[in-house]
């Protein structure tokens, strides 16, 4: 079973910052990195996950509503009396790029379902492109047409379809956005193994996030690979890879 940190170390560390993507950096025998990507008012790669600041700064509104300098006034609380900022995807860049060029993949889900963040698809890849990246890269989105117009751009990316059933994954994968992988939700592994040999599945899990305590269960890594399981997006991959 291949594990991917699920918004950095987002179980003992606030998602989607740089000390979570520090933290996953740290772990021997991690595939990969998830994070998530929207655009600011004025055009900027942002990594945050709502579509809304609310939840994880002190801030309130939409993302699309913010300038770049505007959302970085706003704080992420990382306890004891500790303030991140949310990180730009450059900024991202720079603290992962020796990784990612020493085999580390990171996958950038393109957070654009809601709002469609006209652009974005080549705004990324061009900055992906730019910082020599391009082989250490998973696009994914629950957007068929942005996996679509991913691909279009750039045939050799690679690229992840998401949905909450592996059956919607491969309904959309055949139906003509044509993605490498599918991300289904983990539970929602709704085909029998046959029906999956031969792709890539990466599932991901949701709850438990900081500063929720962690509940200390562990999961059977074995039996997810037994139902066609490849790969795990985990919220807290350190209590798995020690
Ligand atoms: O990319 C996998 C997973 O992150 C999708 O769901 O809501 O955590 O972004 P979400
Ligand atoms: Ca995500």
């Amino acid at each position: 079973m291949k594990i991917w940190a699920h918004r950095g170390c987002s179980q003992n560390y606030p998602e989607n910052t740089l000390t979570s993507f520090e933290k996953a950096i740290q772990i021997k025998g991690l595939t990969g990195i998830e994070l998530d990507i929207q655009l600011t008012k004025d055009g900027h790669m942002v990594v945050i996950h709502d579509e809304k600041v609310d939840r994880t700064t002190d801030g309130r509104g939409e993302v699309q509503n913010y300038t770049l300098s505007e959302l970085k006034k706003l704080k992420i609380n990382a306890g004891e009396g500790r303030f991140e900022q949310v990180p730009t995807i450059d900024e991202v860049f720079d603290l992962l790029e020796k990784s990612l060029k020493s085999g580390l993949k990171l996958n950038i889900e393109l957070k654009n379902s809601i709002f469609s963040y006209a652009g974005m698809e080549k705004q990324i890849i061009d900055l992906v492109y730019k910082r020599g990246l391009q082989d250490s890269i998973v696009y994914s989105s629950f957007s068929a047409l942005s996996i679509e117009r991913i691909r279009q751009i750039d045939s050799s990316a690679e690229t992840g379809i998401l949905d909450s059933k592996v059956s919607d994954c491969l309904y959309k994968l055949k139906g003509g956005c044509g993605a490498d992988a599918l991300h289904p939700f983990w539970r929602g592994i709704d085909l029998p193994k046959e029906k999956l040999e031969g792709y890539t599945v990466r599932a991901w899990l949701t709850g438990h996030l900081y500063p929720e305590k962690p509940t200390g269960t562990v999961l059977d890594l074995k039996a997810l690979e037994n139902i066609g399981i490849t790969d795990v997006f985990l919220n807290e991959p350190e209590a798995y890879l020690k």
